[in-house]
């Protein structure tokens, strides 16, 4: 991590109030009041929120807190699906909507909560039917369509551990995933369709199964029938025919509070993602509340997550958290520029999307292609807007708040991580927002930002973002790599370091600046400096790969490579086009390099360690800092 740095805080503090009529009806009417009730009595505060769902058997104790292992609800029993499904078909919201699912060519798909219910117990039979069994991992590897949310749900009611894989992501990541989890079946579809294109899922599955000798069986939705797969029955089933004649009926596996929910991968330091691993009780809790609280969801709600499912937001605030609220959940296998720019706003109209919930790169795009597309609509349902993924910057605020909110609905920016779990910092509704700053940690959360040996930072001065107390939806471990995981507490002392760099207001308002490691956040995603470089490497005419974030006016971020070439190649655009491709085709679309530079040499310290700081510093033309331990 960095030692230190300057950031260039204004404290002319310019805030957005809210209108009253927000505060007054938030589920969280007083901030103040409900944090410090909070920190006074914390396991108090937790419990009041899991009294509020259905449980096999309650907890012993809210907490149980070993530095730096934690348990929560201890001895409790519950299935997070009960929550999600069963608790609203059994009383007023059997027939409410739970889910609209909208295609690309605005074809539409629409799931009572009993309908979904049966959907996800039928599936739970058909993966009993191939063996799955409790603690078993099966990777989801699916476009966004209701089969998607459909498997993840049905895996939780049998206990077995799902590790979504994003639907974009290339053949080498999805091996890399399937091997680390030791999946025992992948649940894919033959297609994704994007801006109108097919896109071959079945394919890449095909290839990332090659080397993955857990995977005993591939279930394969079909989507085109009048094309369809043909499938290699010794291995694949049709998801249809699966489903045909099993019971849809299936009672919810008893699971232990931390039992494993879900694994799932995010970037790190290594070229190796780190598997992410969620229990269920405190994973259920912590996703209820927020989605009730940050959102203030109410009953007649219509929720719209822009998310995919594959990513921690669509875990959290598309499947778990919003099923548990009884949310009315929209999804769209659909790109916010296709067929127009407009895409986005005609579903906000047509469905009558009243919180809708996006990433920056999204509102940055759209500010790009201008007011024209957000006003030939009406978007007079949207109460409440939300941003999550990267920092939402103030021109990217006032133009969200301004031209689709209209000066109306409050922003939560969210800030939080896979590792998280549930949002921590944000404001909350009803509290004045100031545009740059995410805001404060939400009642049941404390947050602060330190130096390196733990002390808070001055207001104004930069530091590092941290958590002083465990939460209920924090992550457990790193999955077969524990020592991954206390790093997340023994870096700074007696605090869970995030890996972000922010300053406090004197207000007490944290912004967020961006990652103090080697992840690039691009397009809000998450990708490790070091997955792109092995990427590269994996290439014959790579000798050595090193690559830096580059600021990008939209992406937030963009992806430079530089690279040095074996003996025997030379650098030309045919070689660039080639290794770019070859990143795309191990790793997705969202990790190909922007730009690649051919060098001869690397700076490096004397122990052999690229300093992409040097090379960042240089590129962007400013100071590199201390570099007393260059190699020459
Ligand atoms: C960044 C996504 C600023 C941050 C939920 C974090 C943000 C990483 C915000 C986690 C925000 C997320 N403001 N930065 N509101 N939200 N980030 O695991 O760097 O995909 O550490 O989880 O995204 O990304 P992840």
């Amino acid at each position: 991590m960095k030692e230190s740095f300057d950031v260039p805080l204004v404290e002319d503090a310019k805030y957005y109030e809210v209108d009253k009529s927000y505060k007054d009806n938030a589920r969280t009417r007083d901030y103040k009041k409900t944090y410090r009730e909070f920190l006074k009595a914390p396991d108090v505060f937790w419990e009041k929120i899991a009294g509020e769902l259905e449980w096999f058997r309650k907890w012993d104790r809210v907490k149980e807190w070993n530095y730096p292992y934690a348990k929560w609800f201890v001895n409790a029993q519950c299935n997070i699906t009960v929550n999600c499904l069963d608790r609203h078909v059994n009383d007023s919201r059997r027939n409410k909507v739970a889910l609209i699912w909208r295609g690309d060519d605005e074809e539409e798909r629409i799931f009572t909560y009993q309908k979904l219910y049966h959907e996800v117990m039928r599936f739970a039979n058909g993966l009993k039917k191939l063996g799955v069994r409790k603690g078993d991992r099966v990777c989801i590897y699916m476009p966004i369509i209701p089969e998607q949310l459909i498997a993840m749900l049905a895996c939780a009611r049998i206990g077995a551990v799902h590790s979504v894989v994003f639907g974009g992501f290339g053949v080498g990541a999805l091996n890399m995933r399937i091997q680390d989890a030791a999946a025992k079946v992948v649940v894919t579809a033959d297609i994704s369709v994007r801006r109108g294109k097919s896109i071959s899922l079945k394919a890449i599955v095909d290839e990332a199964i090659i080397n993955a000798p857990s995977v005993e069986r591939v279930i394969v939705l079909i989507r085109d029938k009048e094309q369809p797969v043909e499938l290699h029955k010794e291995i694949e089933i049709d998801y249809d025919e699966l489903i045909a004649d099993v019971p849809s009926e299936c009672p919810a596996e008893v699971m232990d509070a931390e039992d494993p929910l879900f694994i799932l991968y995010t970037s790190g330091s290594t070229g190796a993602p780190k598997g992410i691993v969620h229990t269920c009780a405190g994973y259920m809790v912590g996703t209820y509340y927020t989605t009730l609280h940050v959102f203030d969801l109410k009953d007649n709600d219509v929720y719209w997550c822009t998310a995919d499912p594959g990513w921690i937001t669509g875990h959290s605030y598309i499947v778990y958290g919003p099923f548990c609220a009884g949310a009315t959940v929209v999804i769209a296998e659909s790109t916010p520029d296709y067929p127009d720019p407009g895409s986005y706003w005609k579903l906000v109209q047509d469905l009558g999307v009243t919180i809708f919930y996006t990433a920056p790169t999204a509102i940055r795009m759209f500010m790009k292609v201008g007011e024209k597309w957000p006003n030939a609509y009406d978007l007079r349902s949207l109460r409440i807007l939300g941003s999550v993924g990267e920092p939402l910057n103030p021109e990217a605020f006032e133009w969200y708040y301004e031209m689709i909110g209209k000066k109306k609905c409050p922003i939560v920016d969210t800030w939080w991580q896979t590792e998280t779990g549930m949002q921590m910092v944000t404001t909350m509704i009803g509290e004045p927002m100031r545009p740059g700053f995410a805001g404060k940690a939400i009642p049941g959360v404390v947050a602060d930002v330190v130096d390196k040996d733990g002390k808070p930072v001055k207001p104004g001065t930069g530091g590092f973002l941290v958590m002083r107390e465990p939460w209920p939806a924090m992550l457990r471990t790193v999955y077969k790599n524990d020592e991954r995981y206390r790093k997340y507490w023994e870096t700074i002392k007696d605090c869970y370091t995030a890996g972000d760099l922010a300053v406090k207001g004197k207000d007490g308002y944290i912004m967020v600046i961006g990652r103090a490691d080697d992840i690039i956040i691009v397009s809000g995603h998450n990708i490790g400096t070091a997955e792109v470089e092995s990427a590269l490497v994996s290439h014959k005419a790579v000798a050595e790969a090193a690559v830096i974030g580059k600021p990008d006016p939209m992406k937030g971020n963009s992806i430079k490579a530089f690279v040095i070439l074996r003996v025997g190649h030379t650098p030309s655009d045919k070689l660039t086009s080639d290794l770019i491709y070859h990143v795309r085709m191990t790793l997705g679309p969202i990790a190909m390099p922007h730009e690649i530079e051919f060098v001869d040499k690397l700076p490096k310290t004397r122990s052999g360690k690229i300093m992409r700081r040097v090379l960042k510093a240089k590129e962007l033309g400013i100071d590199p800092g201390d570099i007393s331990t260059l190699e020459d």
